[in-house]
């Protein structure tokens, strides 16, 4: 695997890019200070746009790096920004690396992260040469359960009462999922 960083990337209606510091505006407003976004994520909803500011001009920085892979995900119809995705964790020697991602309420139910993803996983693994690629979520994330699933990560256990969701406190099963290059190369020819 040789590192190539977060490339911009194409689908049929998306644009993949690095993050700027000036999309602040844009994803505070699309999903950035949204409980219902965030209700099962690491982090809570912003609530002023200067944090979103700070945070994105931290991004913008760290996008230059080869080891990041981190996209901004543009609705190309219209030039929207309406979500987050990243492969977090890259790691050179073990080939691998963990997904995240997010996108404005708006644009859900359309499709929209199981193009990202499988233009993303397309990228690591014909492109970058990564081995193994790590997906988790909460179990009751149906959503985010189906775009792993759709993009070819499969089931491989759940951690019981692992995660203390930081929107209501209670604690919830997080299942973990993967896909190894052998999987990904089967589903290409399939
Ligand atoms: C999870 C999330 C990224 C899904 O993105 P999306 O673009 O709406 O997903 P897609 O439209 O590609 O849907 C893929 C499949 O999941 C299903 N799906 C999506 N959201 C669903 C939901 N809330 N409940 C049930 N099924 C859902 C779709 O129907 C589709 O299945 P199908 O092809 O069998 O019909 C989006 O809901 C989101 O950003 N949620 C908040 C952030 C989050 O939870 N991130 C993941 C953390 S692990």
């Amino acid at each position: 695997m040789e590192h190539k960083g977060t490339k911009v990337l194409e689908t049929e209606r998306l644009l993949l890019r690095p993050w700027k510091e000036s999309d602040a505006e844009e994803a505070f407003g699309h999903w950035m200070h949204d409980p219902e976004v965030t209700k099962y994520l690491t982090w809570t909803p912003h609530t002023d746009v200067s944090f979103t500011h700070v945070l994105l001009r931290a991004w913008e920085k760290q996008s230059k790096a080869s080891d990041c892979y981190h996209w901004a995900i543009v609705l190309k119809e219209g030039n929207i920004l309406i979500g987050d995705v990243m492969v977090d964790h890259a790691d050179g020697y073990q080939e691998s690396g963990s997904v995240g991602y997010c996108l404005g309420k708006a644009w859900w139910g359309k499709g929209f992260m199981t193009e990202a993803l499988s233009e993303v996983l397309r990228y690591c693994f014909e492109e970058v040469g990564f081995y193994r690629i790590n997906g988790s979520h909460a179990a009751k994330n149906i959503g985010s359960s189906r775009v792993m699933e759709k993009c070819g990560l499969r089931y491989e256990g759940t951690r019981r009462k692992y995660f203390r969701m930081l929107s209501t406190g209670e604690w919830v099963d997080i299942v973990v999922r993967g896909i190894l290059r052998e999987d990904y190369r089967k589903i290409r020819q399939a």
